[in-house]
């Protein structure tokens, strides 16, 4: 991570905001109950607004933008493609959160809504992705686009 704060008690999503000008992380709640401000670090979802920035020195954080190439993550386009955001705001948010799903599907991990936990595949369900992604709410109800988003970007992981 860049050069940490002085002030070690600033938040890793003000630093990513303030310090790096890295806006697409949002601040919601600022009390870790929105997701709004969701990144990656080292792969794993996280709170930004609950953690601070020098506790990841050494670390590799992952924002929406770091997500993108020179195109569009497909996550971003099937977000567009199924309506899965009105403003916008909580989108950096869903979608580093469903990054950080996926990875916790692929390594077996069950949710509440998981049926068979002697499994150690996991089947991408609708189901799975509403109480996945539960921690990331949207105030202008594009939940039902925000799931088939994920549902068609992993299909082959649904099947
Ligand atoms: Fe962090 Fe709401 S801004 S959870
Ligand atoms: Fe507006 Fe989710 S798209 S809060």
């Amino acid at each position: 991570m860049a050069i940490l704060p002085d002030d070690p008690r600033v938040s890793l999503l003000d630093f990513l905001r303030e310090h790096l000008l890295l806006a697409g992380t949002k601040k919601g709640c600022n009390q870790g109950a929105c997701g709004a401000c969701t990144v990656l670090v080292d792969g794993t979802r996280v709170l930004s607004c609950l953690a601070l920035a020098v506790q990841y020195e050494g670390r590799s954080v992952t924002t929406i933008e770091g997500l993108a190439g020179d195109d569009l993550h497909p996550l971003q386009a099937a977000f567009i493609e199924h309506d899965g955001f009105q403003c916008g705001y909580c989108t950096p948010g869903q979608i580093c959160s469903v990054v950080g799903m996926m990875e916790e599907l692929r390594r077996g991990s069950p949710s509440h809504v998981t049926a068979d936990l002697a499994s150690g595949t996991i089947a991408l369900t609708p189901d799975e992705v509403r109480e996945r992604l539960s921690g990331n709410l949207c105030r202008c109800g594009a939940y039902n686009g925000i799931v088939d988003a994920v549902c068609s970007t992993y299909a082959e992981a649904a099947e």
